[in-house]
């Protein structure tokens, strides 16, 4: 039976008990609006420990006042019987309050990993995810942690935090769950009409021609520049990112890199897409 827990006494209480049991404990922080890319990192928590826990959680140190907070899908009813369904134990779904008293004062920071790319385009972000994470691996305590490759960038940054702040659960990097044509699942393709659905497909298929590119030996600038040329072309109305960066840096590559990630962001509309896949060279 799925149990839903919404206060920090009730969650440790939980987690003591499982503790107490014996019990392995594997947890998927999520913002909800649940798609496959979430259940196949819970079904890979409940492959690799006894218990399951998923947090639902619309974070809203994560968006700027501009940003889609307010419309971000809610639907805690419909996430938890699909988590039911696979099998998953326990919700975690705070409130704001619950996650953030009204005398919470501490941020975390993560440095060089996080200034390029979202950390350009969005200031505010890491900051806000890597305060939540930190907190709700604090919480939990779980033994290991899983975040999707979609948000490449925020699963490198994670993963620093982790290791400079000592925190004992370890962090598990899932591959991309993608639609048969090839586009990232993301709750935010939920705001994308069947046109724009469709001309979403080229991002994807732009980041394939530029790994095929990299690997031919083509000029890392001209492949850019074409590839943001082929998203405007396609109808996206901005690009903010078509780059090919260090896989481990995200700084643009150099003579030691060793893989590189070629990395995706750009808006339809007022919807921003990001994607990613890696390339390794050597
Ligand atoms: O990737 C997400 O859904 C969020 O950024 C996360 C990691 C749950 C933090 O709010």
């Amino acid at each position: 039976m799925l149990s839903i827990l919404s206060t920090q006494h009730d969650l440790k209480n939980y987690i003591a008990n499982k503790i107490a049991a014996g019990k392995t404990i594997g947890f998927v922080p999520t913002m909800g609006a649940l798609h496959e890319g979430h259940l196949t990192l819970a079904r890979e928590a409940l492959a690799e420990n006894d218990e399951c826990i998923v947090s639902i959680f619309v974070n809203p140190k994560q968006f700027a006042p501009h940003e889609d907070f307010d419309k971000y899908p809610r639907t805690l009813d419909k996430d938890s019987a699909l988590l039911e369904d696979i099998g998953v134990q326990s919700i975690f779904a705070p409130s704001v309050d619950v996650m953030y008293p009204p005398d919470f004062q501490s941020s975390v920071t993560v440095g060089n990993i996080s200034k390029p790319l979202e950390g350009e385009f969005r200031p505010h972000f890491f900051t806000g995810v890597a305060t939540v994470v930190t907190r709700l691996l604090l919480l939990v305590g779980a033994h290991k942690a899983y975040f999707g490759e979609k948000d490449y960038q925020q699963l490198q940054v994670i993963k620093a935090l982790q290791r400079d702040l000592a925190i004992p659960t370890e962090i598990i990097g899932v591959p991309t769950v993608r639609e048969a044509s090839g586009l990232a699942l993301s709750s935010r393709n939920a705001y994308l009409s069947p046109t724009q659905k469709d001309q979403a497909l080229t991002i994807i298929r732009t980041l394939r021609h530029m790994a095929d590119e990299l690997k031919s030996g083509q000029p890392i600038a001209q492949i850019e520049a074409t590839a943001t040329e082929n998203l405007l072309s396609a109808g996206f109305d901005k690009v903010d990112y078509m780059t090919i960066r260090d896989a481990d840096t995200l700084l643009p590559p150099t003579p030691t890199t060793k893989s590189h990630r070629l990395l995706a962001a750009a808006w339809l509309g007022q919807t921003r897409l990001i994607d990613n896949i890696g390339v390794s060279s050597k």
